[in-house]
């Protein structure tokens, strides 16, 4: 049976909620599911803006047949041609062989590579700021490389002001019924999934959505259809700011994360000195991760959140402990820069994390290693304590002043 929503007069939601994958790409933990959104306009002609992945496919088939209710299917915009979006693309095309596909010069190759059909003599090429007048809606396409893929564009539509936007502004998390984001407790429930979406999957590409924030500054934007998580419709400038700090690599909050890997627990009882000394000073939401026992996806997250980072390994094999080293060449992938990091090492024969961890900092933008990384040799003694509590106090002094 179909499940499609009406979001105004002739536009439709026609999208279908993953709550069985447990790997977003086979890479992100997303225990709260996945949603793909694709929309159809019912206009003069009929233009549907995306498909969904394989896994929904055959709900969004029916959803599709649906809401068409017998008539044509005139356009298919294609924004994006990750698989989680295209999967079903062929399977449309093959459906509705009189439709006309909307894409630009990048995309369209794309399409012969995950496809055998012949899309040649029905195919629309779009470029920068070209216009699609389908009877009352006319749509404009902003080409939006690297947001995520290259050949991605966002569709913008002039008559309800609303930004079809690809993956820009999407969010893990299952659709549970309510389709607007003034549904739900967008801030409590959402925005942490929203950031390690943003972060892990866009996070690198902060220029490039920095662009792609510029140029939608110029257009009336009064709702905007992501193809992940919920709709748009208030409160964008509060998303919006949201996009404007991730991308900037501002961090979204004054705040320390601790980031410890502990092989027998020394190095982890530093680390929780440390932590506990900044809560004596008054710092508050001091957030407190286990590398080895956390998806990477979730620190990095946390990192581009928070303004000081301390980073607590233990040496392993001469090199920085792994679940440590792979989190840190992670962050470097991402992009992320301008954080204040302080640093807390172990090793008992030769201490050499904080020197390699230091190494691979200074591989990043605009890091800043705080003086005072504090060796512990095996076990934290007084003088370690110390010196834990003398940068817990250099911390506490950046942060609550
Ligand atoms: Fe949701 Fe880049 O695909």
């Amino acid at each position: 049976m179909h499940c499609v929503s009406n979001i105004r007069d002739d536009l439709y939601w026609l999208g279908a909620s993953d709550r069985r994958l447990a790997k977003f790409e086979s890479v992100y933990p997303i225990p709260r599911g996945v949603s793909y959104n694709a929309y159809l306009v019912l206009d003069e002609k009929t233009v549907l803006l995306d498909t969904v992945d394989r896994a929904v496919g055959e709900r969004f088939l029916e959803n599709l047949e649906f809401a068409l209710a017998g008539r044509p299917l005139d356009y298919v915009v294609v924004d994006h041609m990750e698989p989680d979006h295209c999967a079903t693309l062929g399977e449309v095309l093959r459906r509705w062989p009189d439709a006309q596909v909307v894409a630009n010069a990048k995309t369209v190759p794309m399409i012969g590579q995950f496809f055998d059909c012949d899309i040649s003599g029905r195919t629309v090429v779009v470029k920068e700021g070209d216009t699609l007048c389908t009877g009352r809606h006319t749509f404009t396409f902003v080409m939006a490389p690297m947001v995520h893929w290259p050949e991605v564009m966002v569709t913008y539509d002039s008559t309800y002001k609303v930004l079809f936007s690809a993956d820009a502004f999407g969010t893990f998390g299952a659709l549970n019924g309510n389709l607007f984001a003034d549904q739900v407790d967008f801030a409590r429930d959402w925005l942490d999934d929203a950031r390690r979406y943003y972060t892990n999957i866009v996070g690198k590409y902060g220029a490039q959505v920095q662009s792609l924030l510029k140029r939608a500054a110029g257009l009336d934007i009064q709702m905007i259809c992501p193809l992940h998580g919920p709709i748009w419709r208030e409160n964008i400038a509060w998303f919006l700011d949201k996009y404007q700090h991730w991308s900037t690599y501002t961090p979204e909050d004054k705040a320390v994360a601790v980031f410890c890997g502990s092989i027998y627990g020394h190095t982890e009882n530093a680390a929780e000195i440390l932590a506990s000394r900044l809560a004596g000073k008054g710092v508050r939401n001091i957030a407190f991760y286990d590398v080895s026992h956390t998806d990477v996806s979730y620190l990095i997250s946390e990192a581009f959140r928070c303004s000081h980072l301390v980073l607590a390994a233990p040496t392993y094999n001469g090199e920085i402990y792994t679940p440590m080293e792979d989190f840190l060449r992670d962050l470097a992938n991402h992009g992320l820069r301008g954080r204040t990091v302080a640093l807390i090492e172990n090793g008992t024969w030769a201490a050499r994390s904080g020197m390699l961890m230091t190494k691979l900092l200074e591989g990043m933008k605009d890091m800043r290693v705080l003086e005072g990384t504090v060796t512990v040799k095996s076990a934290v003694k007084e003088a370690q304590r110390r010196s834990l509590e003398s940068l817990a106090d250099t911390i506490a002094d950046e942060i609550l002043h």
